[in-house]
C-alpha cells in the first residue's frame, strides 16, 4: 500500500507469436492505478503497473503482420484477444481468454473477474504494465493502433484509456444531441466525459467535484458548468435547477468507490461492512430525470446494500457501466484528434521523468500542487 518504486526488472521477451515489445515513450499514472496504490484492489507481489502507455515498436512475434519494428503505436488498456465470443461483440474488457486464471461468469470480488489489464494486479491477468522502458502488448495484431508522426505523444496519449472510457460514458447513455449531460468527477475520466459530450452534440454539460481547481480546468479545457459538491440534497438540486427541475438527461459517475469521504460516509461503511461508497452513484439515480441514463465510468469493487432499486424502477432508469470497451472507440476517436476536433494533452498538469514515479503517485493521490494527471517519460 502506498508503495510505488522504480528498480530494474528484467526486459520483457516475446513469449508467443502474437506479442509485440514496445518501447515506452510515454505513460500516465491514472485514478485505477490509484485504487491499487491506496490498497483497495490487493496486490501481494510485486508488480508493473500501468495500463495508459504508447510507444515504438521495437520487436514483433512471428504472428504479428500489421506491425513493424520502429511502428509508434498507442495500446488500449484491456488486453483481449479478438476473436472470442466477448471481443465478437466489442466487449473487450471481458474477453475471455486473456486472464484465464481468474476469469468467469460471476464478477465476483476476489474470483471470476473479467478479462485482463495491463498492470492491474493478479486478479486482472498479472500483465506488467507500461509504466516501465519496455512492455510486452500479448495480442498485438488486434490492440495496438498506429499514429501518424505529426501528432505528438501528448495529443494521442489519451486514447490508450481515458478518452474512450470517457466517450464510452456518453455512448452507452445514447446520446443523440441536445441532451442536459451532468458528470460527477471533474478528474481527467470525467473531463474527457465532458469532451465526448460535446463531440455528440450536447446541449448542456454539468460537472460536480469537491475540489474546486478541478472544476476551474473542466470550464477551461472541456467548457463544463461546475457544481462545488457540498452535500447530495445541494447537488441534486443544483443540477434540477439547471434542467427545469426534471433532472439532467444523462448522469455520468466518474469518480468510483473512493470518494472524498466525512466521518458519517466512513463510519457507515463500517457499520455495513461496506468498502467505499456508492455516494456518488446515489446522487447520480437522484440527478437523473424519470426515463434518463447512469453511465459508470468509476471502479466499483464490491456490493453496497440499500441501493436505490425502487428509485431505479419508479423513475425507469437506464443504468450502463462498466470497464470501457477502448477498442470499440480508439479509431473513430483517433479521427477526432486528426482533424483537430477535440484536444486532449489540456488536462495534463505535470510531465515527469519515469524516475520520478513515486513523487507522480503522491502528488495524483493527495491532489497537490494542483494535480490533474501526470505523464512519465522513461527517456527524459
Ligand atoms: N470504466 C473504465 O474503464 C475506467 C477507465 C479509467 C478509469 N476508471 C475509473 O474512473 C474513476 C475516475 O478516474 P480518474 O482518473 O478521473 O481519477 P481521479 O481520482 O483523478 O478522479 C476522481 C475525481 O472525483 C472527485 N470526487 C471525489 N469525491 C467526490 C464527490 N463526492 N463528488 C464529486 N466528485 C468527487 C475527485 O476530487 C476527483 O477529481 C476512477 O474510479 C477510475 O478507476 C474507469
Ligand atoms: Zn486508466
Ligand atoms: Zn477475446
Amino acid at each position: 500500500m502506498n508503495d510505488v518504486r522504480v528498480d530494474n526488472v528484467d526486459d520483457p521477451e516475446i513469449r508467443d507469436q502474437r506479442d509485440a515489445i514496445i518501447r515506452v515513450t510515454s505513460t500516465a499514472i491514472c485514478g485505477s492505478d490509484l485504487h491499487i496504490y491506496n490498497g483497495s484492489l490487493p496486490q501481494p507481489i510485486p508488480m508493473t503497473l500501468g495500463h495508459e502507455f504508447m510507444g515504438i515498436v521495437e520487436e514483433v512475434g512471428r504472428g504479428v503482420t500489421n506491425l513493424k519494428r520502429g511502428d509508434r503505436v498507442v495500446v488500449p488498456f484491456p488486453i483481449a484477444c479478438g476473436h472470442c465470443l466477448f471481443c465478437n461483440h466489442d466487449l473487450p474488457g471481458h474477453c475471455e481468454n486473456s486472464n484465464p486464471e481468474h476469469y468467469g461468469p460471476e464478477g465476483g470480488l476476489v474470483t471470476e473477474k473479467g478479462g485482463a489489464l495491463f498492470g492491474y494486479t493478479d486478479l486482472y491477468g498479472g500483465y506488467d504494465g507500461g509504466q516501465a522502458e519496455f512492455v510486452r502488448v500479448p495480442y498485438a495484431d488486434y490492440g495496438p493502433r498506429k499514429v501518424p508522426g505529426d501528432l505528438s505523444d501528448e495529443q494521442v496519449l489519451f486514447l490508450t484509456d481515458i478518452f474512450p472510457t470517457g466517450y464510452s460514458g456518453i455512448d452507452w447513455a445514447d446520446v443523440k444531441g441536445g441532451e442536459i449531460i451532468a458528470i460527477f468527477g471533474a478528474g481527467p475520466v470525467g473531463i474527457m466525459a465532458a469532451k465526448s459530450a460535446w463531440l455528440r452534440g450536447a446541449s448542456r454539460v454539468i460537472i460536480v467535484d469537491t475540489q474546486q481547481y478541478r472544476l476551474d480546468l473542466a470550464r477551461k479545457a472541456a467548457n463544463a458548468e461546475g457544481i462545488l459538491w457540498e452535500s447530495h440534497q445541494q447537488v441534486v438540486d443544483g443540477i434540477r435547477s439547471k434542467s427545469k427541475g426534471y433532472g439532467a438527461d444523462v448522469c455520468v459517475e466518474a469518480v468510483g468507490f473512493e470518494p472524498d469521504r466525512n466521518l458519517l460516509d466512513r463510519a457507515t461503511a463500517v457499520v455495513n461492512l461496506e468498502k467505499g461508497s456508492p455516494k456518488t452513484l446515489l446522487a447520480c439515480m437522484s440527478a437523473v430525470r424519470r426515463g434518463g441514463y447512469v453511465t459508470v465510468l468509476g471502479v466499483f469493487a464490491t456490493s453496497f446494500d440499500n441501493f436505490p432499486v425502487g428509485q431505479f424502477f419508479d423513475k425507469g432508469i437506464t443504468l450502463r457501466g462498466g470497464q470501457a470497451p477502448a477498442h470499440k472507440h480508439i479509431d473513430k476517436l483517433l479521427q477526432h484528434v486528426v482533424k483537430g476536433e477535440v484536444k486532449l494533452h489540456d488536462i495534463i498538469s505535470h510531465t515527469l521523468p519515469l524516475s520520478q514515479a513515486p513523487h507522480g503517485y503522491d502528488i495524483f493521490r493527495h491532489k497537490k500542487d494542483n494535480c490533474t494527471k501526470v505523464v512519465l517519460k522513461p527517456g527524459i
